[in-house]
């Protein structure tokens, strides 16, 4: 390269010469020295930017690596963010999760409560069709009996849970006989009335609905008793019956 400067230079400077004596040997290289001053001059300015280039370079990649730094902590901050929020979700959710099932239990708790037995029964077929006076009239065939409140042999319900319940009776009576009857709880007379026909037999209905406490005893009595014969009438056919029943419902807790 150089080489090929220094040629360039002579051919130039040979043109360039009129007088062959001006084109010296010394000429030449005094030329050729000047040039290549100029040449290292400009070297070292080359070196210098280059250097200073260089610095800028390694300050771009400072800066660059200080960028990378701080941004590999904000995602390490952002990931703990995410962790800490994480964690406050789950808490929250099995906060939540744990208030509902408390709440199904109570609300479970609540409706268990609220929901009523079933007490209820229902028993026909008189075992005495011609009671006395202050008698307990006992239906003695069960027809059902959820509950088991009503006892089939002494004619007597026993109240399994405090509440409201509600009493029907049926009877049939032969003709020209009188029922004096009372639906009693305790030897208290809730109901009480007298059934009678002169010349037909008749089934009449009564009811009784009370509110009544756990043990308290419920049952149909003859108020009166009858001089002669059966009062009861009971007939079963296919098609129709007279039926003698009592029965009993738990209505409401
Ligand atoms: C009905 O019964 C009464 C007494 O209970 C009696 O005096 C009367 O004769 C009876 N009547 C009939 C039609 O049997
Ligand atoms: C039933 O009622 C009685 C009298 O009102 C009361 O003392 C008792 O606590 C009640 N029992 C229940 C289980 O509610």
């Amino acid at each position: 390269m150089l080489c090929s400067i220094v040629l360039a230079l002579c051919f130039i400077s040979l043109c360039q010469c009129e007088e062959p004596k001006s084109c010296s040997q010394f000429y030449y290289v005094d030329k050729l020295l000047e040039k290549m001053i100029r040449i290292e001059l400009k070297g070292e300015t080359l070196d210098k930017e280059i250097a200073d280039t260089n610095s800028n370079v390694h300050l771009t990649l400072d800066e660059l690596k200080r960028e990378r730094d701080n941004f590999k902590n904000e995602i390490m901050e952002f990931k703990n963010l995410m962790k800490d929020f994480k964690i406050n979700t789950d808490s929250f959710i099995g906060t939540m999760e744990n208030k509902f099932l408390g709440f199904k239990t109570e609300t479970r708790e609540i409706i268990k409560n609220m929901a009523t037995p079933n007490v209820v029964f229902k028993a026909r077929t008189v075992k005495d069709k011609s009671p006395s006076k202050g008698e307990t009239i006992i239906f003695q065939d069960i027809m059902f009996n959820y509950g088991k409140a009503y006892d089939e042999t002494t004619g007597v319900f026993t109240v399994p849970v405090n509440g409201t319940y509600l009493f029907t009776v049926q009877v049939c009576l032969n003709n020209n006989k009188s029922f004096y009857y009372g639906i009693v709880s305790d030897y208290d007379v809730h109901t009480s009335g007298v059934f009678h026909d002169s010349t037909a037999t008749i089934c009449y209905t009564a009811d009784a609905t009370m509110r009544l406490d756990v043990g308290q005893k419920v049952w149909l009595k003859c108020l009166y008793g009858s001089p002669s014969g059966d009062v009861f009438y009971e007939y079963t056919t296919s098609t129709f019956n007279y039926w003698n029943t009592f029965s009993g419902v738990l209505v409401h807790v």
